[in-house]
C-alpha cells in the first residue's frame, strides 16, 4: 500500500499531493501534456490572469545564469474573458486540478477577478458539471471568503 499525500486545504480544497507546479511556469498546463500530465501532481497554479489582456515586457524575458533563471516575462496573459470563455472550459475537460493566479492594479481589479472566477465555478452552462465537483466547490468557496473580507 502507498502512503496517502492527500492535502486538505482550508475551505475543502483538497489536492491528491501538496506539490503544486509554480505560477507561470507552465501556462495553465496544457502546455506539458506532451512531457508530464499536471494530474500526477497536486495541481498547478496558473499563470496569473489580469482584467484586460497583457502583451508582457519585450524580449529578452528570460536570462539563464550560472544560479539559475531570470525572467521578466511582464505578466502576459490572454485577460480574464478569454480565460473564463477559453481556457477553463478547456481544462475543465482535461481533470487535473488548478488554482487561478490573480493580477490586478486595484484591489477592486482583484475583487473583480476574484468575482468572475468565482461566478464561472459555480454557474450552470457549458462547465455545469463543476457545480457538483468538490475541488470546484472548493476554490469557489475560497474565493467567496476574499470577497466576504472586503465587506
Ligand atoms: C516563464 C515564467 C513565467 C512566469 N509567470 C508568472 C505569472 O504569470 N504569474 C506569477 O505570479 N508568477 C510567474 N512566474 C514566477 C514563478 O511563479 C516563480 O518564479 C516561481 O514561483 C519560482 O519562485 P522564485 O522565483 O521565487 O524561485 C513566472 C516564472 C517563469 C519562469
Amino acid at each position: 500500500m502507498s502512503p496517502s499525500l492527500e492535502t486538505r486545504l482550508p475551505r475543502g480544497v483538497t489536492l491528491r499531493d501538496p506539490i503544486l507546479l509554480a505560477s507561470g511556469c507552465c501556462g495553465y498546463g496544457e502546455e506539458y501534456l506532451p512531457i508530464v500530465h499536471p494530474g500526477s501532481f497536486g495541481g498547478i497554479i496558473t499563470k496569473a490572469v489580469s482584467v484586460s489582456p497583457r502583451l508582457g515586457n519585450e524580449a529578452p524575458r528570460l536570462r539563464e545564469t550560472p544560479a539559475g533563471l531570470l525572467n521578466c516575462i511582464g505578466l502576459q496573459n490572454p485577460g480574464v474573458d478569454i480565460l473564463l470563455s477559453e481556457v477553463l472550459p478547456r481544462i475543465n475537460q482535461l481533470g487535473y486540478g488548478y488554482i487561478v493566479n490573480v493580477v490586478g492594479h486595484t484591489v477592486e481589479e482583484f475583487a473583480e477577478l476574484v468575482r468572475r472566477v468565482q461566478t464561472f465555478c459555480s454557474r450552470d452552462g457549458p462547465a455545469a458539471d463543476r457545480q457538483d465537483d468538490p475541488q470546484c466547490n472548493g476554490h469557489a468557496a475560497l474565493c467567496r471568503g476574499i470577497t466576504r473580507q472586503r465587506g
